[in-house]
């Protein structure tokens, strides 16, 4: 159904030059960013609507798997009429190859392969690769990216001093916020967003150097040096070597905590069209720089019921302390008027076990074991889970662990501080970010997000000079 678009521009000339520097983009045929393949939708009927009298055929479309999708674009034009629907719970905003989710079975495939098979099979690499590029990647395409992204882990120096900008006790999401953003300041070479070429800079710039600035970020807030990134390190490794190696002592990763890092990472890479998500695309669809909209889906993500719920679920552990006090806990999550919530529970999409939470489980446990450590939040953690899955409020609710419900107990076991849990989301999400926001400039039916609204407000009324305006109940009666 869907055309492909053609590139709006071809590659530049000012990054194709340079003869002096190593590559910064992939250049061999098998690296080149293929255009988004949309072309998956089908007319597979119509429904009907009447209204005043009129009637219209609304077109059924269907992906290749999915829910059937009611084709509401000819509502205004032809009947005037908008759709209500806060939240977005009934409504799909795009077209997408890249990830698939099916709530009610506890599904969830990127580009066609399981998350557990990916988690347990793959390396984040390598899913990196297959949500930018659609496949997995040869061996000889993944040492390629794999030396793209390296290439890239380093910052701007000129980075370091805004940093310092910050309070050292700033939480770690305002300076990401604020430093990604901020990207777009230093890397003028990667910012025309029609240009594929300059797309792909971006992009790899922000995938190598997301953990690069976490990493800073930590290191500053506990006043040691910056340990620069170690380009024969693995992207995970890496990643735990910037945040625990001190410069005055050897440090070795843990092969163990290294690839649950890693597995982390994969169960956080993308997620469909969440909070963080659509705002990147709806910041894109504006022609926003790369930088500037994943610094938009980083801000979404901080929030607590999205990315910053694995930093609220240690909280809340915290103030159970002991699985004597689950019960109050869940009595307070039932009342219908008590807004208290089990952090970790529950799904806009899974009605079933959320299935990165399988995974985070037994990453958790591997990791516990590694470690030694007997974490008596695990007890509470797995009391509060059975408990809550045989109590008929959950189980009607459909109310099931999520992914962030057992990836605060590894982190803090590795020795990340709480307040940088939604960060290390925030790294691995930038990889779904990208894809995502990639697909949508180019797919052929993209446009400016601009959703309209109810409005309920005053109708016209005449303005009142500020030397007659009264309270605001008089200013009504004028
Ligand atoms: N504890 C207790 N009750 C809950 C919970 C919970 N965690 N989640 C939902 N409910 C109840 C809610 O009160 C409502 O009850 P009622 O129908 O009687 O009003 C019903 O279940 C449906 O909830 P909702 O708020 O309409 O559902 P939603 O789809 O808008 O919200 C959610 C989804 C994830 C925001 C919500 O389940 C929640 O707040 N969970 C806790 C925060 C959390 O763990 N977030 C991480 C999500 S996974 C990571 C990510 O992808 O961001």
């Amino acid at each position: 159904m869907a055309q492909k678009k053609p590139a709006k521009k071809p590659a530049s000339k000012a990054t194709k030059k340079s003869p002096a520097k190593p590559k910064i983009v992939p250049k061999s045929k098998s690296m080149a960013a293929p255009l988004a393949d949309l072309s998956h939708v089908e007319v597979e009927g119509s429904a009907k609507l009447t209204y005043k009298g009129k009637e219209i055929d609304l077109k059924v479309l269907h992906g290749t798997e999915g829910h059937s999708t009611l084709d509401i674009r000819p509502l205004l034009p032809q009947f005037g009429l908008l759709t209500y629907d806060p939240g977005f719970g009934s409504t799909a905003n795009c077209r997408s190859a890249i990830t698939f989710i099916d709530g009610d079975e506890g599904i969830l495939r990127h580009r066609g392969y399981d998350i557990a098979d990916l988690a347990e099979r793959g390396d984040f690499m390598e899913v990196c690769y297959l949500l930018l590029h659609g496949e997995l990647p040869t061996p000889q395409e993944k040492a390629e990216f794999e030396q793209t992204v390296c290439y890239h882990t380093m910052l701007h120096e000129q980075v370091y001093p805004m940093m310092e900008g910050y309070r050292r006790d700033a939480h770690p999401m305002a300076v990401m916020v604020g430093i990604v953003g901020g990207l777009s300041a230093f890397y003028h070479d990667s910012l025309d967003i029609s240009d594929p070429e300059q797309r792909m800079l971006s992009s790899y710039r922000l995938i190598a150097k997301m953990p690069t600035i976490a990493a800073m970020s930590h290191k500053y807030s506990i006043g040691q040096p910056y340990v620069y990134p170690q380009n024969h390190l693995k992207y995970a490794e890496n990643f735990l070597h910037m945040t625990f190696s001190v410069p005055s002592e050897p440090y070795i990763v843990n092969p163990v905590l290294a690839k649950a890092m890693d597995r982390i990472m994969i169960l956080h890479a993308d997620h469909e069209q969440n909070a963080s998500t659509s705002t990147v695309r709806l910041a894109g669809s504006s022609g926003a720089n790369t930088y500037a909209c994943i610094a938009a889906g980083i801000a979404t993500l901080w929030g607590p019921l999205h990315g910053g719920a694995n930093e609220a679920v240690l909280q809340m552990l915290a103030e159970i302390g002991s699985v004597k006090n689950i019960p109050n806990i869940i009595r307070r999550a039932k009342d219908k008027n008590d807004n208290y919530r089990l952090m970790g529970f529950g799904h806009r999409v899974y009605k079933n076990y959320d299935p990165r939470a399988q995974v985070m489980k037994k990453t958790c446990e591997e990791v516990l074991r590694e470690l030694g450590i007997n974490d008596p939040m695990l007890d509470v953690a797995m009391e509060l889970e059975h408990i809550a899955l045989s109590d008929p409020y959950f189980i009607e609710k459909k109310l099931y662990p999520n992914v962030d419900f057992y990836s605060g107990i590894i982190l803090r076991a590795m020795g990340f501080p709480t307040k940088m849990f939604t960060m290390l989301f925030a790294v691995a999400r930038t990889a779904g970010w990208i894809a995502q926001w990639k697909e949508m400039i180019e797919d052929s039916e993209q446009r400016i997000g601009r959703p309209r609204q109810i409005y309920v407000g005053e109708n016209k009324r005449k303005y009142v000079p500020i030397s007659q305006r009264g309270s605001a109940a008089k200013l009504r009666a004028v």
